[in-house]
């Protein structure tokens, strides 16, 4: 005669739908992505991510106070180095004066408090523009794997609270834990991009660190003999567990919104917090798609954090950090 429950009635209206919500966004939800240049004074807004810029030290230290006080209590950092100080094994990522030590140091001096993560990968520091060091047309895992722990144990020296090696070779967890440990570092967690896929997502990112990978005759014009192929849900348990058992404290999927059902798996699978990265080129599309009048920027912007979160996401990295959380309230 009458449906057997009316589901409606939880929907009625704004107060009963905000009592049963099942997801909340907060603002120690977020993880800020920083660009960061030499020079001084610069706010250079990177083209291909409307709204978002790269950074010199002293724009860094105000960045940094502002997002404190929004209650952004976690950044991410990333520098984009000049060409010449690029070279095939990424050598300026272990300058102790390097921009990315320089950074570390700049944000801590400006906000104790605020957690500080750091890109660990030669790409922005490699000629080619690659995550590790090439030979014969090959990128070398073992050799990569050993920068990667020295850069690590750079970034901890300058007071990195987490490093977060973004490079997908095998076995550089392991590398990296040992490091740490060796030179005193213990408490330096390392966050792994685990399930990293070899996505086209990335694009705005490498505009933004002009970090592409080069198009040079015998060098691999693309990442997918490191990153993974996006077709594959297993492997990323794979990878994921491994970094585990190696000594990662946070995983990461990335990108995000391609990705929830890798998301959600991880999230079922793994007893320690899941990060999600949700990309540059995720950014672009919506700004792009707002620009046009075509989508209402800020309910799709929630609606895609909500659904990342909803996925199984602790840690949400993404560059509507801010916007988010001035909507959120
Ligand atoms: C580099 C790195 C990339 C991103 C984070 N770290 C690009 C890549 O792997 O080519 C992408 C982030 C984004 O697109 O927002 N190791």
């Amino acid at each position: 005669m009458y449906p057997l429950r009316r589901n409606r009635r939880l929907r009625a209206n704004e107060s009963i739908r905000n009592l049963v919500r099942e997801t909340v966004l907060t603002p120690n939800d977020f993880l800020v992505p920083l660009f960061v240049v030499e020079g001084k004074n610069i706010k250079e807004e990177i083209p291909s991510m409307p709204n978002y810029y790269r950074l010199s030290l002293d724009n860094l230290a105000l960045e940094a106070k502002e997002l404190w006080k929004m209650g952004l209590k976690s950044v991410l950092l990333f520098v984009k180095v000049d060409d010449d100080l690029k070279d095939n094994k990424g050598t300026e990522a272990l300058n102790p004066d390097g921009l990315m030590q320089r950074a570390i140091r700049t944000v801590k001096y400006a906000c104790p408090d605020m957690l500080v993560m750091t890109d660990v990968a030669l790409d922005p520091f490699s000629s080619y523009g690659h995550d590790g060091i090439i030979e014969n047309g090959q990128v070398l895992n073992d050799e990569t794997s050993e920068v990667l722990a020295e850069m690590s144990v750079s970034h901890a020296e300058a007071g990195a609270d987490v490093v977060a090696p973004s490079d997908m070779m095998d076995g550089r967890i392991l590398t990296i834990r040992e490091a740490l440990e060796d030179e005193g570092y213990y408490n330096t967690a390392i966050m792994s991009y685990s399930a990293k896929y070899a996505s086209a997502f990335y694009g705005p990112f490498r505009d933004a660190l002009d970090s592409a990978p080069v198009d040079v005759k015998d060098i691999p014009k693309d990442k997918k003999t490191y990153q993974m192929d996006y077709a594959n849900r297993y492997e990323a348990i794979k990878e994921t567990e491994m970094d585990i058992d190696e000594g990662a404290d946070i995983v990461m999927v990335k990108p995000g919104l391609c990705y929830l059902d890798i998301v959600r798996e991880i999230r079922n699978d793994v007893d320690i917090p899941v990060a999600v990265y949700q990309v540059s080129g995720e950014y672009a599309m919506l700004k792009a798609a707002a620009e046009k009048g075509w989508l209402d920027h800020d309910a799709v912007m929630l609606e895609q954090l909500y659904a990342i979160k909803r996925a199984g996401a602790n840690i949400i990295a993404t560059y509507f950090a801010k916007d988010a959380v001035k909507l959120l309230g």
